[in-house]
């Protein structure tokens, strides 16, 4: 059996630093079938999908001029060969961007226990947790510091370090009034302020997503014995910066600073205690496959709060 199909393919490569529009996609539709069909009710748009778009692979393999796009989604299994997966079972997977996603062959389908809870899987809240708990290793007493703060990994930051017993949270943002109410002591504008002058004191714990030129100023604020979790390069992936950047390693050896990439990935124990945490993540809902790509273009944009998602 088939399924009438609407999906959004990939017009053109748009390299990193130029800017992204609608019209960089197509709207089309075609027959989907398999062994499992899922109707996607859910999708989340990211950040990192800009690399995608680039055709630059990361951790992930690009997006492919006139293929659809993929991504997380949620949906409702519809046809099913597999004994494990029945009509009318809730998952998530990773063919989002479309209205029927076969997903026989996808590597990690993983149940959800109703719609209402869909939403809870397609934020970036664990990489949060990962970021703040493995990677910068918040402690208490801890001062902490949150590069892009309105995000979807900074919006759920500060209630996170909270928990694992920071004393203050601070961020940057483009827009430093979208993430007023996610409950950082202070958020400054990434491009106006210079924070040794507004965080004299110093940071301990740093989860960055921006890196850039500035990777360096926030490097500068952490105290000795801290510790920079290198989350994103949204400078790099959305500004056009080099994704290089100088640091003085004379001054991270002198003050015993570590600098630790890492993905959610890299943590699977982590998911549970996460998950038992019950935190709420900020997020947005848009209307409307066909709204999908405009709402990436205004997530780059600065143009929401939180974890962005789409009704399919
Ligand atoms: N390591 C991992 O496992 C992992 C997992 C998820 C995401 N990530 C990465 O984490 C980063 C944040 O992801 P997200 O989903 O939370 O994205 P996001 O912050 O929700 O969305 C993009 C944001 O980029 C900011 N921005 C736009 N132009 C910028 C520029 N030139 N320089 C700096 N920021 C700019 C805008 O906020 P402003 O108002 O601040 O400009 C916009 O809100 C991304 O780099 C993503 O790839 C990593």
């Amino acid at each position: 059996m088939a399924f009438d199909s609407r999906e959004v393919r990939l017009a053109s490569h748009v390299p990193t630093g130029l800017p992204l529009t609608s019209a960089s996609f197509r709207l089309t539709r075609s027959p989907v079938g398999g062994p499992v069909v899922v109707r996607n009710r859910w999708m989340a748009v990211t950040a990192a999908m800009r690399t995608l778009i680039s055709g630059s692979a990361g951790p992930m393999p690009a997006y492919q001029v006139g293929e659809v796009l993929y991504g997380p989604a949620v949906g409702e299994v519809v046809a099913s060969s597999r004994p494990d997966l029945a009509v009318g079972d809730w998952v998530r997977h990773g063919l989002g961007w479309r209205e029927y996603a076969a997903v026989g062959a996808w590597r990690r389908i993983e149940p959800v226990s109703s719609a209402d809870e869909a939403m809870g899987h397609l934020g970036q809240g664990l990489t949060t947790y990962v970021g703040l708990r493995a990677a910068a290793e918040v402690r208490p007493g801890d001062t902490v510091l949150v590069t892009g703060a309105a995000g979807a990994v900074g919006s759920v930051a500060a209630p996170i370090a909270r928990l694992l017993g920071a004393a203050r949270v601070v961020g940057t943002s483009g827009s430093p009034g979208r993430a007023a109410h996610l409950g950082y002591d202070a958020v400054y504008d990434r491009r106006a302020v210079a924070l040794a002058e507004v965080v004299p004191e110093g940071v301990d714990a740093v989860l960055d997503t921006v890196g850039g030129r500035r990777l360096r100023e926030v490097v500068g604020l952490v105290r000795p014995g801290g510790r920079v979790a290198l989350c994103g390069a949204l400078a790099h992936q959305v500004g056009g910066e080099p994704a290089g950047v100088e640091l003085d390693l004379m001054e991270l050896i002198g003050r015993r600073v570590t600098l630790r990439g890492f993905t959610a990935a890299d943590h699977p124990q982590l998911r549970e205690e996460w998950r038992e945490l019950g935190l709420r993540e900020p997020y947005t809902v848009v209307d409307g496959l066909d709204g999908a790509s405009r709402a990436l273009v205004d997530l780059l944009a600065g143009g929401f709060v939180g974890a962005v998602i789409v009704g399919v």
